[in-house]
């Protein structure tokens, strides 16, 4: 028996989609308020986590792996191995403002997202200082509100930036599912996960 802790939410829906043509489950896992899915048919269990604490049960082997944004990845690092791009989540991490604005050259700016850590890195490599300002979602109402001058944020069909007022200015990376694996998993159950990754594969092929 595996556990596989799947990001709730938008990238359920794909998903289920690849684990169904990969031939790894029978029947899709349907989100619901039941958060620990039990599938003894396909030998497996499925946890229904936030997609940012998928990589911290698989870190610590309450999972033994786990489906997840390139994004979070990048973001929470470590403690975990990445073994396969799942090509599904399909998006983007970018750099957005209020459209047609202009700021001030010379002040400091401040950019609101949930990806901090992403977002200090990029303008390291710049050599630009920013004021980071953290925030859970709904990031696009900080520069709305006048709390930032930008916001990092994903943009997947363009339409929250829309209904906004917002553009996007520059895209950061392009982001899509990883497949993780618990460290000692990756030794254990190797075959397991082997297979997995080979039915996976297979399915992303076809
Ligand atoms: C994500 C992201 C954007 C939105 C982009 O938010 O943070 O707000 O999706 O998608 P779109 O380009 O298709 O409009 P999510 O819905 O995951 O919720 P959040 O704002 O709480 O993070």
């Amino acid at each position: 028996m595996l556990t596989l802790a799947v990001s709730k939410g938008r990238i359920l829906d794909e998903t289920n989609e690849l684990l169904i043509k990969a031939g790894i489950i029978k029947e899709p896992v349907i989100e619901g308020r039941k958060l620990v899915i039990e599938k003894p048919e396909d030998n497996l269990r499925f946890i229904l986590a936030k997609p940012k604490d998928v990589p911290t049960y698989v870190q610590y082997g309450v999972a033994d792996a786990g489906i997840v944004g390139k994004d979070v990845l990048h973001e929470k690092g470590k403690g975990y191995y990445e073994l396969t791009d799942l090509k599904i989540g399909l998006c983007r991490l970018s750099l957005c403002g209020i459209k047609d604005k202009k700021n001030n050259q010379g002040e400091m700016i401040r950019i609101a997202t949930s990806y901090p850590n992403v977002t200090a890195d990029y303008f390291r490599t710049k050599g630009q200082q920013v004021e980071i300002i953290y925030l859970n979602g709904s990031v696009e109402l900080a520069p709305l509100l006048g709390l930032s001058d930008y916001i990092v944020d994903i943009v997947s069909t363009g339409t929250t930036l829309r209904e906004n007022g917002l553009e996007e200015l520059e895209k950061i990376e392009d982001i899509t599912c990883r497949l993780i694996v618990n460290q000692a998993t990756y030794h254990l159950k190797n075959k397991f996960i082997d297979e997995i990754v080979e039915k996976l594969e297979r399915g992303l092929s076809q």
